[in-house]
């Protein structure tokens, strides 16, 4: 697999490419999908649901890799928590972590095996998916998982997790602790039925100044991965924090793949970064309006990084408003090397 080796620092034909939430509503295919299975939840529910629309994109783009059809905050709902999505608004948990009794109540110990209909679709997309092609499993970052728990939603400020940070900090470890070791076996059971590499998107990593950044979320990261590597040396793990240019310097661990979001120049993270790690990312998704912008960010990218230890990504997900068309051009003109 192309994906793989890339992932690995081998030299391949040229930078194999997929893209951040690459089955959504840009593709009508996926909304009929979606209209079938009800709603969100019941789509990322239903194994066979999940696995078709994790197929659109590899059938429909020709993407070098498929990543698993599932939401990162399937896990706090299998971990107790009331987790429903609202039009206009996104995610909201109907009871959010406050206290030390809301903490004690998760449910720690069979989460990751009531996430059973995800293995179930990792194995059917995998009878499905080209041998030629990776499938890549995911979760969230514990503390990007965390903001939602205790936030109850998206949040501009964080203030209520960054209360608990600064006013209970063991509470907040506490939290991060638990989801940690279900994340460890909800990675270890994707393994299992199937998925090639595993990606931890740390999507609010932002929120957090750099001491508080490397304490409260890339620690439980890099023990995430440190897991994963010493059980699964040939699965690699790729680890996307968002937003933390500023922090390069002191990024270390045991992973595979560096994802470098759009707002961190590649040639900054290539020089922190780029003989330790290889780098995937990181056009901005919204390049993806104009064929010409296109062009002139993947040249970019390109010629810093000249198709060696690079995967090709988005800096972020692809937005629900993007032609499809378009998507199509940036694949295939990565795929092509035509700078
Ligand atoms: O990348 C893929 O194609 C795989 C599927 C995937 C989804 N969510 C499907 C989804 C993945 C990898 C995710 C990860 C995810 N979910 C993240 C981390 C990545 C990132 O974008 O930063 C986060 C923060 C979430 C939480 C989440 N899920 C939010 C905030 C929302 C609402 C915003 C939105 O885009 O609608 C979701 C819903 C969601 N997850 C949708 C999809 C396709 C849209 C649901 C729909 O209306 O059909």
């Amino acid at each position: 697999m192309i994906f793989i080796d890339a992932c690995f620092g081998k030299q391949t034909p040229y930078a194999p490419v997929w893209m951040m939430r690459q089955a959504g509503r840009y593709l009508s295919e996926y909304k009929e999908v979606r209209a079938k299975a009800g709603d969100f939840l019941s789509l990322c529910k239903n194994p066979a649901f999940a696995c078709e629309v994790t197929l659109q994109p590899v059938d429909i783009l020709d993407v070098d890799a498929a990543i698993l059809f599932s939401d990162i905050l399937v896990v706090p709902l299998e971990m107790g928590m009331d987790l429903r999505f609202e039009a206009g608004i996104g995610p909201i948990f109907d009871n959010p972590l406050k206290n030390k009794d809301d903490v004690d109540r998760l449910d720690v110990i069979n989460a990751a095996d009531k996430l059973d209909y995800v293995y179930e679709a990792i194995k059917m997309i995998r009878e499905k998916l080209s041998k030629e092609k990776a499938l890549i499993g995911f979760c969230g970052s514990p503390w990007t998982l965390a903001t939602y728990m205790i936030e109850g939603q998206g949040s501009k400020s964080y203030a209520k997790c960054k209360k608990m940070l600064y006013q209970n900090p063991s509470l907040l470890h506490k939290i991060l602790r638990n989801v940690t070791e279900v994340l460890k076996l909800y990675l270890e059971k994707q393994i299992e039925a199937g998925v090639n590499a595993v990606q931890i998107f740390d999507s609010w990593a932002s929120a957090l100044e750099q001491s508080a950044f490397f304490e409260f979320s890339w620690e439980y990261m890099k023990e995430i991965s440190s897991y994963i590597k010493k059980k699964y040396p040939h699965i690699p793990v790729i680890l996307f924090p968002k937003g933390i240019s500023g922090y390069l310097d002191r990024v270390d661990g045991y992973f595979d793949v560096f994802g470098v979001d759009w707002s961190t120049p590649i040639e900054f993270a290539k020089e922190k970064l780029g003989d330790k790690y290889v780098l995937q990312g990181n056009m901005e998704p919204t390049r993806l309006y104009n064929k010409k912008a296109i062009e002139d960010g993947v040249g970019h990218i390109n010629s810093v990084m000249r198709g060696k230890r690079h995967i090709f990504n988005l800096g972020h997900g692809i937005l629900p408003d993007v032609p499809v068309e378009n998507a199509k051009y940036f694949i295939k003109l990565v795929q092509s090397k035509k700078l």
